[in-house]
């Protein structure tokens, strides 16, 4: 079968360019136009990437219309109900789920690596006391770098077990680091990982014993915390997995490219949007006061946090798992009496119900419910984002090694529309 291709014609000159469709497994195909600017002088104008595939991928597939979401082919829903969150990470980064053999290697190899240099705990000292957590896990992922140089002068020289062991390191030290930052604002000491628990619950220890308490673990906050992971793994080209892969691009050292990662992430449209949600229900307080407060939303005095979302338009296939979670953790961990719950699901009825927010396709995304269930879980309110960073940081390194092993890759260098001043002359300083 020949390849299709689309015809753009120059008005002007009446000159027609051929240009290659690139089919896709499924979704929509991508129309090349990588000799546009060469050939016709122009380039395409797309603000926000809406309708620019920027890579080709085979990570995560969704459709935003349908709500699906797959990992390497798999449906969320799928994943979400059989496997725990190191053997999803295991899919992202090798292709495909585990054997058993496979998955034993894994966890061991993260839960060796889980340590961090003591050199890089004593980096927490620097930072004040009520520093906020993604601004500590910034600046402390980025000086995994200072440790883990070597073979990052250039992509090229990178072997394939040098690759696993940034992702192995970077999986397995998250959540020390998170741990780490959440201990420096209480003020206690660090606890150290350890190696007889599974991923989830040793962060959970290391957030919550102290050397004279131990911390017993429970099995719901383990498992709610598993799929939380889980859904948070991996989105394909979202702002700060493509930010990761754009600093990348230059062959740059990879732990610094995850902190630039980290940097996107905090913001509040992206995943800074579930600490915005349990500030939000702070705000309005009481149920009586959900009208008034949407009136504003509506007057765009601001947006309703954890509603809307740039790909999902008929709903949130994540969000629709989260929330029967959330109402079991809500039932065993809060007596089922959460007044903030009960005003979150108040807002959410109200909401799905008014015009505005039908007309515009706005439903609750994930992390409408992932705040409320971390903080049932007794995570602060600032550490939300941190916790969405340690399950990120398995589709940040996927896409990493995806982009240092593509043929096609190149350095990214967007092109912009110039609209500023044309030539301009220096005029002498007292004449301005
Ligand atoms: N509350 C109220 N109105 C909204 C909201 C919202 N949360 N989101 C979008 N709108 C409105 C816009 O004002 C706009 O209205 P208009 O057509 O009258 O101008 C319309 O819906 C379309 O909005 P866009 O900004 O074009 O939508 P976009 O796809 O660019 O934005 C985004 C997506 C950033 C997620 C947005 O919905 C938002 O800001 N939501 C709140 C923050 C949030 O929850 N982010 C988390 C995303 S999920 C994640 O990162 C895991």
């Amino acid at each position: 079968m020949s390849q299709k291709t689309m015809i753009l014609t120059d008005p002007d000159t009446g000159r027609s360019l051929e240009l290659p469709v690139r089919e896709s497994t499924i979704g929509p195909p991508a129309l090349e136009v990588s000799s546009l600017y060469r050939e016709f002088g122009i380039f395409t104008y797309d603000p926000g990437f809406l309708s620019t595939a920027s890579c080709t991928s085979r990570i995560t597939y969704i459709d935003g219309e349908q709500g699906i979401l797959r990992y390497r082919g798999y449906p969320i829903e799928e994943l979400a109900a059989k496997t725990s969150f190191l053997e999803v990470a295991y899919l992202l980064l090798y292709g495909d789920l585990p054997s058993e053999t496979q998955l034993t290697t894994f966890e061991d190899s993260i839960s060796r690596h889980s340590m961090i240099n003591e050199s890089l705990k004593r980096f927490f000292d620097g930072f004040h006391y009520d520093a906020h957590p993604m601004a500590m896990l910034i600046g402390v992922v980025g000086s995994l770098s200072a440790f883990y140089h070597d073979h990052f002068e250039s992509h090229e020289n990178i072997t394939q077990e040098q690759r696993e062991l940034v992702a192995h390191r970077l999986i397995a030290k998250m959540p020390t680091i998170a741990a780490a930052a959440y201990k420096h604002n209480l003020g206690e000491p660090f606890i150290y990982p350890r190696r007889d628990l599974r991923y989830v619950a040793n962060f959970l220890n290391m957030m919550f014993a102290t050397p004279c308490e131990r911390y017993r673990i429970s099995p719901l906050a383990e498992r709610a915390m598993n799929l939380l992971f889980i859904l948070h793994a991996d989105h394909e080209q979202n702002a700060s997995t493509s930010t990761v892969r754009l600093a990348a691009s230059s062959g740059a050292n990879p732990y610094a490219c995850i902190a630039a990662g980290i940097t996107s992430l905090w913001g509040p449209a992206h995943g800074g949007a579930n600490e915005e949600v349990l500030k939000m229900l702070g705000e309005i307080g009481t149920v009586d006061r959900i009208d008034q407060y949407i009136a504003k939303v509506k007057d765009k005095s601001f947006r309703l946090a954890g509603f809307g979302h740039r790909v999902y338009k008929n709903y949130d296939p994540r969000a629709k798992i989260i929330r029967d979670v959330c109402h079991r953790v809500l039932e065993e961990l809060a007596d089922g009496s959460n007044p903030q719950f009960e005003l979150a699901l108040r807002l959410e009825e109200i909401a799905l119900k008014d015009e505005y927010f039908l007309e515009r396709k706005l439903y609750p995304n994930v992390d409408f419910y992932s705040g409320i269930i971390y903080r049932a879980l007794g995570i602060p309110i600032n550490m939300f984002t941190a916790m969405f960073a340690i399950a990120r940081t398995v589709g940040w390194v996927a896409h990493w090694i995806e982009l240092t092993t593509d043929p096609e890759y190149r350095i990214g260098r967007p092109r912009q529309r110039y609209v500023g001043e044309p030539l301009r002359q220096i005029r002498p300083i007292r004449q301005r």
